[in-house]
């Protein structure tokens, strides 16, 4: 999995009881591609065990820098890391890190490494909130680490919640690919993605939608903010997680959705349009429940805005717009009229008849169809592909744009 597969991370465990889920990110990172180098402290050891990891990562574990035939053991795994992560990192791991101390294994491997460095806290709120603790975090930025907030949520057990828990796995994860990711950038671009169906009201109780997970537009999401761009997130009821890094604006409405698009269009450098908006509302939403004996009478649909077409005058000169066409059947001929209609640089055109492809699966075929009617015809891939494969195109055309 990009940009993990093939490469290799030292994850540094210091003894926090946020431990255990250090266990999972072992996991989902070997499960990615990475070959992982787990260097425990003493402490770490008290709250898990050097074998869970091992038989985790299929690797050894190491803890000491003082074992006889281990001697360079500090350089020779912080040599081999493409990236360090320690987590949990604890508040006296902060203190000794900034202190640049080297009497033990994971603090001389910081020491010794070219490679960055993502530090994750977790300890008791309180300790976060002390300020020298935040001086400690403040130093280790200054010294070019990337210090992530811990999370806010329940603490260990009788400690009530606050900031100081450590972020789950996947979101620690996604922090890895942003420092991992090696594909262009999108550094200091604004890029709105639109992911998800929209609802239109029949009554308080029903709506008309679609089967849009909206894991094609989170996905584009989350890999523009691996990229480096600033990510604003506009999506309907999504059936998958928000992203790590974006800001997000939840709506119901295809109304809705098309104000808050038209609102951020004049300061960003790009739109992606994943979402499938409803296109039809009913007329007269009922205001009370539609009673089952009411029926069978005719509900009376009038059409949605449509987003691209309306926001045309909102868009910022230069940018770069690209829109999808989900199409039940052979999609270009309709893509093609729909790029020219909605005035758009490229679109994604699939078809929904096909197994694989379209709402509800992982996986999608897809032909880039660009303004000047070139073709790019993509093989079945996940949708994470898709969506790096997307964003290598909107890299060229805003390079090709921003020289023009
Ligand atoms: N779209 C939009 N506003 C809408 C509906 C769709 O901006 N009200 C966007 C979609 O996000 C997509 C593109 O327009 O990027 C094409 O959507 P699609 O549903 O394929 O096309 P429609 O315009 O709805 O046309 P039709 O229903 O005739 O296929």
């Amino acid at each position: 999995m990009r940009p993990f597969h093939g490469r290799r991370i030292l994850l540094g465990v210091t003894g926090g009881i946020a431990c255990y889920k250090s266990l999972i990110l072992a996991r989902l990172l070997t499960q990615a591609g990475v070959e992982v180098d787990v260097v425990m402290t003493a402490a770490a050891q008290e709250f898990v065990g050097r074998i869970t990891f091992e038989a985790l990562t299929g690797r050894p574990t190491y803890s000491s820098l003082l074992d006889a035939g281990h001697a360079l053991d500090h350089v020779r795994l912080a040599r081999a890391a493409d990236l360090i992560v320690v987590a949990p990192a604890t508040a006296d791991f902060l203190a000794r890190a900034a202190q640049g101390r080297a009497d033990d294994l994971l603090s001389a491997c910081l020491l010794a490494a070219d490679a960055p460095v993502l530090i994750v806290p977790a300890m008791n709120d309180r300790m976060w909130a002390h300020r020298q603790t935040a001086l400690n975090a403040g130093h280790l930025r200054e010294l070019g680490y990337v210090v992530i907030e811990p999370a806010d949520g329940p603490l260990a057990v009788g400690e009530g919640s606050g900031p100081g828990r450590m972020p789950e796995p996947e979101s620690i994860m996604a922090h890895i690919g942003r420092l991992l990711e090696t594909r262009g950038t999108l550094e200091g671009r604004r890029v709105v993605v639109t992911a998800g169906p929209t609802r239109e009201a029949m009554d308080p109780v029903r709506y008309i939608s679609n089967h849009s997970s909206g894991l094609m537009g989170v996905s584009i999401a989350a890999a523009a903010w691996r990229r480096g761009a600033d990510v604003l997130l506009v999506h309907g009821p999504l059936m998958v997680p928000l992203p790590e890094g974006v800001q997000s604006v939840a709506v119901q409405t295809t109304q809705q959705m098309r104000d808050v698009v038209a609102a951020a269009l004049g300061s960003s450098d790009a739109l992606i349009m994943a979402a499938a908006p409803a296109d039809f509302a009913p007329r007269d939403p009922s205001k009370t429940k539609i009673r089952k004996g009411d029926l069978p009478a005719p509900i009376e649909l009038s059409p949605t805005p449509d987003i691209l077409v309306t926001t045309r005058r909102d868009r910022k000169p230069g940018s770069i717009i690209v829109g999808f066409a989900l199409e039940t059947g052979d999609p270009r001929a309709s893509a093609r009229e729909k790029l020219i209609r909605k005035g758009l640089d490229m679109i994604v055109a699939n078809d929904a008849t096909e197994a694989g492809a379209g709402f509800g699966v992982p996986t999608n075929r897809v032909v880039f169809i660009h303004a000047d009617e070139r073709e790019e015809a993509l093989p079945l891939l996940p949708k994470e592909e898709v969506a790096d494969e997307l964003l290598d195109r909107v890299e060229m055309l805003l390079e090709r744009s921003s020289g023009r």
